[in-house]
C-alpha cells in the first residue's frame, strides 16, 4: 500500500468516525451512556409520557459519582431530573423531543427520544366522480386521513358482503375492481347501480373501527366518510309557457286556439325541466332561437335549476314570434340530454285595429232599417254593441259575423 493510499484510507476512517459520533448522538467522548428504562411508543395517543432512565459508564459497570440528569422537552429549558423519573402531560399532537444528558465523574452522557402524539382517530373521505348519473356503475373513490393499516390490517373489500366500504339501496360494490391509487391512503372502487329501476339512489358508507392509525387510534367516520349516488334514467322533458293569454281566433273559416297579445308585460317564455340541469340561465338563451325580437333572461325562482324565464323585446309592432329551444345541447344534472320540444308561437301585436263601417241599405226611409257591417282589418276581442253610439236612432239589433266583422241593425228616428 503506498503511503498516499494509506493516508487517505486514514482520512476516510477519520471522516466516517466523525459522522457515526454525531449519527449516534454522541454529544462526548466519554464512556457514560443514558438508558432509558421507560419511555413511550413511538407513535403514542397519550397526551402524557412517562420516562425512566439510568446512566452508564462504559462496558465495566464501573462505578462513577452522578452529579446531576438534566432533562429537556423540545425546546423547552433543561431541568434537573435526579430522580431519574419524569413524566408529562397535555401534550399536543405532533412530533417531540426527549433530551437527558447526565454529568458524571466519568465525563457528560445524552440520549435522546424521539416520539409522535396523535390522538386524532383515522377518518376517510368517500367521493365520486359525480353523485348524479344516468350510468350502470360509478368510480368511488376512497382517501384516510393518515395510513390506518394497525389492528385490522386497513382497508379490505374481499366480497360485496365483505367490504369496508358498505353499499346500502340500489348499489353493489364489485370487489375485484378495487384499485390501491397511493398504498395506505388512496383507493378507488367500482360500484354498481341498480339496472332494474330506471332511478333510485346507493348510499355509500365507510365500515365502522375497522382499523387503526400507528398510534392505535380507531377509525372513525365523520359526515365525509358516506356518500349518497342518484341515479336515474328517465328522460328527461322540457315545457315551454309564455305568459300570453290563449284567444279563440277565426282564421280561414276555422276557429283555432292562438296565443297573442298586445300587451308588452306578457312578452315572457319559461322553460320548465323535469329534471335539474347543469347549464345556466345564458347558455341556455344560446340555444334559443327566436323568429322575431330579442331573448334576454330575467331573475326569478330556479327551482333548483328547473326554471328558467326570458323576457321577449325589440319586437316590432305586429310580429308572429316563434321561440325554438335546441333542448338536446342542455344536459340534466345525472347527464342526459333534454328531449326534444316543439316550438312556442304566438302573436305579438301592438297595433290598434283600423275599422270601416259601410251601409248595406241605403234607403232611409222611417220604415226601413239600416244594416251596418262593421269590420276590422284584423281580429279583434271584446267588441259588443255598448261600444256602437248612435245618433238620430237605436240599436235593433247586433251580431258577431266573426271576429273582425259585425253587423248592427239601425232604426233611424
Ligand atoms: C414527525 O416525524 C416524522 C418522522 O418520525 C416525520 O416523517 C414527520 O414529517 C414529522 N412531522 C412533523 C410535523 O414534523
Ligand atoms: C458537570 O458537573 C461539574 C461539577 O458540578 C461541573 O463543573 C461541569 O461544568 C458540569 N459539566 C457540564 C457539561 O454540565
Ligand atoms: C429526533 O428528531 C430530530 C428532528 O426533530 C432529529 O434531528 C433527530 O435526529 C431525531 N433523533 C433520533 C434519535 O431519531
Ligand atoms: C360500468 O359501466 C359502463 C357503462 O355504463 C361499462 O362500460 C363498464 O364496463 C362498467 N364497468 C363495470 C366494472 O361493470
Ligand atoms: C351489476 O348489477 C346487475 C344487477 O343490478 C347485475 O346483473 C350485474 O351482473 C352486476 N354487474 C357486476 C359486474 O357485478
Ligand atoms: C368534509 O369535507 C369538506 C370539504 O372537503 C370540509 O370542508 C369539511 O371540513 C370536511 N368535514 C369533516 C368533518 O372532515
Ligand atoms: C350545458 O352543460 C353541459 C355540462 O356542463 C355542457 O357540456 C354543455 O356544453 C352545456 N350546453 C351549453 C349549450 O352550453
Ligand atoms: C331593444 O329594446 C331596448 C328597450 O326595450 C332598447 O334599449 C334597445 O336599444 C333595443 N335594441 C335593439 C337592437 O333594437
Ligand atoms: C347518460 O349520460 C351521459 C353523460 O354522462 C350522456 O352522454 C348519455 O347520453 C346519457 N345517456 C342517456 C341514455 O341519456
Ligand atoms: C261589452 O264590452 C265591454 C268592454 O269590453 C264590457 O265591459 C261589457 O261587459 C261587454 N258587454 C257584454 C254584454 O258582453
Amino acid at each position: 500500500m503506498g503511503l498516499r493510499k494509506f493516508l487517505r484510507v486514514i482520512l476516510l476512517c477519520w471522516v466516517l468516525s466523525v459522522f457515526y459520533c454525531l449519527k449516534a448522538v454522541c454529544d462526548d467522548a466519554s464512556e457514560v451512556t443514558v438508558k432509558f428504562l421507560k419511555a413511550p411508543p413511538s407513535h403514542s395517543n397519550m397526551k402524557s409520557a412517562t420516562f425512566v432512565f439510568e446512566a452508564l459508564a462504559g462496558n465495566n459497570e464501573e462505578t462513577f459519582s452522578l452529579y446531576t440528569f438534566n432533562c429537556k422537552l423540545d425546546g423547552g429549558i433543561s431541568s434537573d431530573c435526579r430522580e431519574r423519573h419524569v413524566s408529562f402531560s397535555g401534550l399536543l399532537d405532533g412530533n417531540h423531543t426527549f433530551k437527558v444528558c447526565a454529568n458524571t465523574s466519568q465525563g457528560v452522557g445524552c440520549a435522546s427520544y424521539n416520539w409522535t402524539v396523535d390522538t386524532i382517530p383515522p377518518t376517510a373521505y368517500v367521493g365520486a366522480s359525480t353523485t348524479f348519473t344516468n350510468a350502470s356503475n360509478i368510480s368511488v373513490y376512497i382517501s384516510f386521513s393518515e395510513p390506518c393499516i394497525g389492528a385490522g390490517g386497513g382497508f379490505r373489500c374481499f366480497s360485496a358482503n365483505a367490504c369496508n366500504l358498505l353499499v346500502y339501496g340500489a348499489g353493489q360494490v364489485i370487489p375485484y375492481t378495487l384499485k390501491i391509487l397511493q398504498p395506505n391512503l388512496k383507493y378507488s372502487v367500482i360500484v354498481n347501480l341498480s339496472s332494474t329501476s330506471q332511478h333510485g339512489r346507493a348510499i355509500l358508507v365507510m365500515d365502522k373501527g375497522f382499523c387503526t392509525d400507528y398510534a392505535g387510534n380507531k377509525f372513525t367516520r365523520t359526515e365525509n366518510s358516506s356518500l349518497t349516488v342518484h341515479f336515474d334514467r328517465r328522460s328527461v322533458f322540457v315545457r315551454m309557457r309564455t305568459h300570453v293569454p290563449e284567444r279563440l281566433l277565426q282564421i280561414n273559416d276555422e276557429t283555432r286556439t292562438v296565443q297573442a297579445t298586445n300587451n308588452y308585460k306578457y312578452l315572457k317564455l319559461y322553460l320548465y325541466f323535469t329534471q335539474p340541469v347543469l347549464n345556466t340561465s345564458y347558455e341556455i338563451l344560446n340555444t334559443l332561437t327566436s323568429s322575431e325580437g330579442m331573448l334576454h333572461p330575467i331573475a326569478g325562482k330556479s327551482l333548483m335549476n328547473r326554471r328558467f324565464g326570458y323576457r321577449i323585446e325589440n319586437l316590432s309592432s305586429i310580429a308572429v314570434v316563434t321561440v325554438r329551444l335546441n333542448s338536446n345541447a342542455i344536459i340534466s344534472r345525472q347527464g342526459t340530454p333534454v328531449s326534444p320540444v316543439a316550438p312556442a308561437t304566438f302573436l305579438y301585436d301592438s297595433k290598434r285595429p283600423a275599422v270601416t263601417l259601410s251601409a248595406f241599405s241605403k234607403m232611409r226611409t222611417r220604415e226601413t232599417s239600416i244594416t251596418i257591417l262593421i269590420k276590422f282589418v284584423k281580429p279583434v276581442f271584446g267588441f259588443n254593441s255598448t261600444a256602437v253610439s248612435i245618433s238620430g236612432g237605436h240599436l235593433r239589433s247586433f251580431h258577431e259575423i266573426s271576429r273582425n266583422a259585425y253587423v248592427a241593425m239601425i232604426q233611424p228616428k
